[in-house]
């Protein structure tokens, strides 16, 4: 299974593929990574394993891409044959030609058990609004923000002393573990989604 990664910044969780990969805890090879952020340091992650890693920059702080540049986007992807695309904190919202392009085929990982507190800042949102428990989701994507079919989540208690950067590194350590296992698990097994309702398939378990 190929993976295309589109990353916006740090890219902790695009680093915990390439290095499940390397060790071979990943049935899936990244293909490529896009950025829409020159000098994000994902870009640099990738290229030390050796995938190429390109910039396609929106020229806009607009958080939906134009029609124009997410072909581009999706271009790219396309060209190197990629089977799945990953969002892995990538700071913008995809639409009609990536979705149509890779319809169920779209993953996100979000930090925060969906359907609470979905957009920014979710950890910040889950502290104030005294959660007790918050964690991390991997969904596919549809047409709405954070929104789509649940594909594996993972909790974590919130504490007391919780500051929004203790709770985030929580969190993040699980997005790392969740999001590899998920990957994992597609390659393994596949799914099938009726409604929002997934239900993996065992049978072709290899
Ligand atoms: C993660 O918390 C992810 O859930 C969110 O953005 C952050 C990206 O972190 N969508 P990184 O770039 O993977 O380190």
């Amino acid at each position: 299974m190929r993976i295309g990664v589109l990353a916006s910044g740090r890219g902790s969780n695009l680093e915990a593929l390439l290095a499940a990969e390397a060790e071979g805890r990943l049935r899936a090879t990244v293909a490529i990574v896009l950025s829409d952020r020159q000098g994000a340091p994902a870009l640099e992650r990738a290229r030390e394993h050796r995938v190429p890693a390109i910039v396609i920059d929106p020229k806009s702080a607009r958080a939906r891409l134009s029609v124009e540049v997410e072909s581009q986007f999706r271009d790219r992807l396309l060209e190197q044959e990629v089977d799945w695309v990953v969002l892995a904190g990538f700071f913008r919202i995809v639409g009609e030609p990536l979705l149509s392009a890779f319809p169920d085929h779209i993953l996100n990982i979000h930090p925060s058990l969906l359907p609470s507190f979905p957009g920014l800042h979710a950890q910040r949102q889950a502290l104030e609004h005294g959660a007790r428990v918050a964690g991390c989701t991997v969904h596919l994507v549809n047409a709405a923000v954070d929104d789509g079919a649940i594909l594996g989540q993972s909790a974590v208690p919130v504490l007391e002393n919780d500051d929004e950067a203790a709770l985030a590194a929580r969190i993040l350590t699980e997005e790392h573990r969740l999001l590899v296992e998920t990957v994992d698990r597609i390659a393994r097994m596949g799914f099938r989604r009726e409604g929002r309702r997934i239900s993996w398939n065992p049978e072709v378990l290899s």
